[in-house]
């Protein structure tokens, strides 16, 4: 499998040091409050189980699941919820986990969809985020690291569902996508 990466983008131990980071940052931030840390699968797991341990505040967790890419690298800019939430968010402070933030519609289509439940405040932390693949004005809170628009896996993130257990940011190879 690590035969089919052409070049690490980001290390293990530099994602590590910067998941430190961000905890930090949000334990700062959620001092004395319960956040409902909301990961949306499958990419945001592996970022989130790093992150968590690193918040030092009491959290609650939940997932949701939505489908807008299929095994193609292009986003077909239609999300479809595939598992909701199970936590009642009203009035609670939730943080959105993503793996990556690419055109943003994903992530715009979810604010939208928690704000009808009235929650006290909706942050959006990303491990990654593709600045200029943005189709829309986006507001991401905590971020990781910017990348290009090349499409990037490991580290939770797939291609075709495969390559998420790298424990670093890699580019494929290109006759893997043929
Ligand atoms: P968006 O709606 O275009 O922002 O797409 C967001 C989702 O697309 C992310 O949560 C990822 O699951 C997936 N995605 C976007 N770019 C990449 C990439 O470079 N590698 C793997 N998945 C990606
Ligand atoms: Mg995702």
């Amino acid at each position: 499998m690590r035969n089919d990466i052409e070049k690490i983008l980001i290390t293990e131990a530099e994602i590590q040091e910067k998941i430190k980071q961000l905890g930090e940052q949000i334990s700062k931030d959620y001092k004395e409050k319960k956040p409902v840390l909301i990961c949306i699968l499958k990419g945001g797991i592996v970022f989130l189980s790093d992150l968590m341990m690193n918040i030092s505040t009491h959290i609650e967790l939940d997932f949701m699941s939505l489908s807008s890419y299929g095994d193609s690298t292009k986003s077909s800019g239609v999300v479809k919820i595939k598992k909701d939430i199970d936590v009642d968010i009203s009035n609670r402070d939730v943080i959105i986990i993503e793996d990556i933030v690419d055109t943003g519609l994903t992530l715009k289509y979810i604010d939208d969809y928690f704000m009808q439940h009235k929650p006290a405040s909706i942050k959006i932390c990303a491990l990654l985020d593709k600045p200029k693949a943005h189709l829309i004005d986006i507001k991401i809170d905590y971020v990781g690291f910017e990348v290009g628009n090349e499409f990037v896996v490991g580290y939770g993130l797939d291609y075709a569902q495969k390559y998420r257990n790298l424990p670093y940011i890699g580019i494929l190879k290109k006759e893997i996508y043929s």
